[in-house]
Parts: C-alpha cells; structure tokens; sequence
C-alpha cells in the first residue's frame, strides 16, 4: 500500500510518500519520497515558536512540498501539477492530529481531508508522540521494519515540548508513568541558550559547547589549573564543586532526583543557570561552555537516572528513546551504557530524532492495520493540542 504522511505540529512542514507492506507484527516500509521545510529562520527572532506564523509557513509550504513528494515519488509531472485530482496509487493519509500547536496542526489536517475527499481514500489520524516512538525502526537507504520488541517497553520521550516516560505492557499501548511538572527538556535546552546568547532552537547549540568542554581535555585542565590556582574567596564565589577528581565553576541542581515518583522538573535548574549568569555579570566563550557542560550534565543525569528507576521498577525489556532531544551526544552516550543482555535500547537515526512525517507514515500505517484496515472519519478528525495517551 502507499501512504502519504503529513507533519505540521510545530516549526516543521513535512510530506513522506512510503511504501508499506506486511502485518502489525512484520511491517516493512520504503520512503520513496521526502520532504520539508524547516522555519526554524523565520522563529529564531523571536526566540521560540510564533504559533500564527507557524500556521501561515504551513499553509504556504504544503502545496509545494506535496508536489514535490508526489514528482519524487515517480508519480509523474501532471500528477504532480494536479495533485487534486484523484487516479494515483496513495491509498491511505496519515497525518499529525497533537499533540502541538493547534493552528499548526489545523494546517495539516485539512489538506488531509481536503486530498482524502478528492482521492476518496481513508485518513487515519496519528499521535505525534507514537510516531516518535516508532522513528526508531529506520534502516539504511531509506528502509525500515519493525524489530521484535520485547515487552514491556518503556520510552523516554524527550522534545521541545515533552518530557516523558511512557511504559508499554504491550507493544503499541501506552500508559505515561513519569511526566515534566513544567518545562519539557528541550524547553529547557532552548531557554538556557536564550540567556547564553545562543539562538533558537538551542539544543543543538548547548550541546556543542558542552561537548567540546567535555572532549577538550587540555582546555579543561588549564581551566581547572587556573581555578585551583584562585584565592579561596574567588572559589567560593564562583561556587566550585569538585566531584570525581574534576572541578566545576558552577553547580545546578539534579531537579526532584529524590522524589519517589518518576516525574521530572526543569525549570527550576532554569532558574539556578539564570543566576548563576547574573552572578558572573560577563560571559565569555569559556564560561559560556562552562554552564553549558554544567547545565547538560545536570539534565541527563536527572533523565538517565529517573528513567533507570522506572526500567527497574517495570522490569523493562526494552528501552526506545525519542524526540528531538534524543540526537543529543552525551544522552545518547549515557543511554548506551544500559544496555545488557536482558535490555536492548533503541534510538532513532540522528536525522529522525527530530519532528518529521516518515514517522508519521510508520504510526499511520500501524494505526490503519490496528484499525482493521479502516480510516476515520474526516468530520471526527480534530486538531488536539494537549492529546495524551492517556
Ligand atoms: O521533537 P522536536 O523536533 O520538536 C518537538 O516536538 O518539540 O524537538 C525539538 C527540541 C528543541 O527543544 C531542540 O532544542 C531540542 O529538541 N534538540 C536538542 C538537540 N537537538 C534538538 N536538545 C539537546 N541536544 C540536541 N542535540
Ligand atoms: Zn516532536
């Protein structure tokens, strides 16, 4: 069967056309085509998101992108050019139905409905947060199929707006059992690289400095070199932790690390980094890198430590991390060092962590065979910005 995808939650604009064949169990899938548009330039100004914006970005870029997922796809140029018209092979729709921004997602659902009218061919509505569980079935060259999951599987979904953990006794349901109180981790990424001076989205960018602060041994020696070196009054301004033999200028907090339940709470490390910046009053690179390896080892402690506590706690055979915050280095690195031979651990490819519509095609085909075979009602398909799995 051929699907066509669709993607518009947040910043991303995105169409998939994927060939789908097995069962539930078996599904293999081919991307013949791919595309999408990023707006991350025209959000950057504003430091985050701009919902309107983001929704008028949608509507201009998804006529231009469908057609050139269809002239991709070999449809041909004249299907291409009239898209509109029915009498090409795609059988089914998936698209984006929440979590997200509601404008954004409105976009995506009604060229579903207006195309699934005019091909008169079924929709199948997707939770977007199923689709970044499922990214992690990727093969190369554009391939994917379903590995054999072992259940119960936990997920930790990390994005801009998520932050959670998400058990499944079964494969392919859900019960989230540890949730972000207030900022998700991304979130969190994103606004820390506000206050360095660092644009939108910030993850990315948080995560280099970090990474070459971490990996730089003879810069951080001399730093440490240098401090060790300072009066004492100056350590203790610059609030210094020493912890295993290295020295840092500045300590976060590991946010709730020693609440019982499996929840997570970011913006009160947020807030330490603000005025650990006040503090200091001038940044320069080295201490821009300096919070930067703080604060990320501060928020992947806290989620390899949260998530390490529910693996035991559910007895998990499987651990699938996702969202865009799952292409971070040291998460991945750290997430990599659970695996043993009762659990196997699973990340997306790097250039599907992020928000994308070949998930969406994966979590729609599923979906559909879940659904025995049948789409959902165009009328009952509604952009829901909040939607959970439970
Ligand atoms: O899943 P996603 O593309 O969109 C949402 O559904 O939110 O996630 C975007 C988030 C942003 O907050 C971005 O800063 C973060 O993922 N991110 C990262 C990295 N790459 C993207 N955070 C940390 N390290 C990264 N390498
Ligand atoms: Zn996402």
């Amino acid at each position: 069967m051929i699907l066509l995808s669709i993607e518009t939650s947040c910043d991303d604009t995105a169409i998939s056309v994927l060939k789908c064949k097995g069962g539930i169990k078996n599904a293999s899938f081919r991307v013949l085509a791919n595309a999408s548009n990023s707006q991350i330039k025209i959000h950057a100004k504003y430091g985050g998101v701009f919902p309107s914006l983001a929704k008028r970005e949608h509507i201009e870029n998804l006529p231009i992108l469908l057609e050139e997922v269809l002239k991709k796809a070999g449809f041909g140029d004249q299907v291409a050019k009239h898209a509109w018209r029915p009498g090409h092979q795609i059988n089914l729709i998936a698209v984006t139905y929440g979590p997200g921004l509601e404008p954004s997602l409105w976009a995506g659902i009604t060229l579903a409905k207006e195309l699934g009218e005019k091909w008169k061919i079924p929709i199948m509505p997707v939770n977007h947060m199923e689709g970044h569980i499922l990214s992690v079935f990727g093969k190369d060259k554009g391939k994917f199929a379903l590995k054999k999951i072992k259940t119960p599987a936990l997920s930790l979904l990390v994005s801009g707006g998520h932050t959670e953990l998400v058990l499944s006794k079964k494969w392919m349901q859900y019960e989230v059992i540890g949730k972000t109180l207030d900022d998700a981790a991304g979130e969190a990424y994103d606004k820390v690289a506000r206050m360095l001076g660092l644009e939108y989205p910030g993850g990315p960018k948080i995560s280099k400095l970090a990474e070459i602060y971490r990996k730089n041994k003879t810069l951080h020696e001399g730093n440490i070199a240098q401090r060790d070196g300072a009066s004492i009054a100056i350590r203790q301004q610059a609030n210094m932790r020493v912890e295993s033999g290295q020295c840092f200028a500045f300590s976060f907090p590991r946010p709730m690390i020693h609440s019982k339940n499996l929840d997570f709470s970011f913006s009160g490390l947020k807030t330490a980094v603000l005025y650990a910046i006040k503090k200091i009053g001038k940044l320069d690179e080295n201490k821009k890198r300096e919070i930067a390896l703080e604060f990320e080892n501060a928020v992947i402690e806290t989620l390899v430590y949260k998530t390490k506590k529910a693996l035991e706690s559910h007895k998990a055979k499987t651990l699938i991390i996702g969202g865009g915050v799952a292409s971070n280095t040291h998460l991945r690195r750290e997430m990599k060092k659970l695996k043993n031979k009762n659990l196997s651990v699973y990340f997306p490819k790097k250039d599907l962590s992020g928000d994308n519509s070949i998930m969406i095609g994966i979590a729609g085909y599923l979906r559909f065979l879940k659904n025995k075979k049948k789409g959902t009602a165009p009328e009952s398909i509604k952009a829901t910005g909040n939607l959970s799995f439970k």
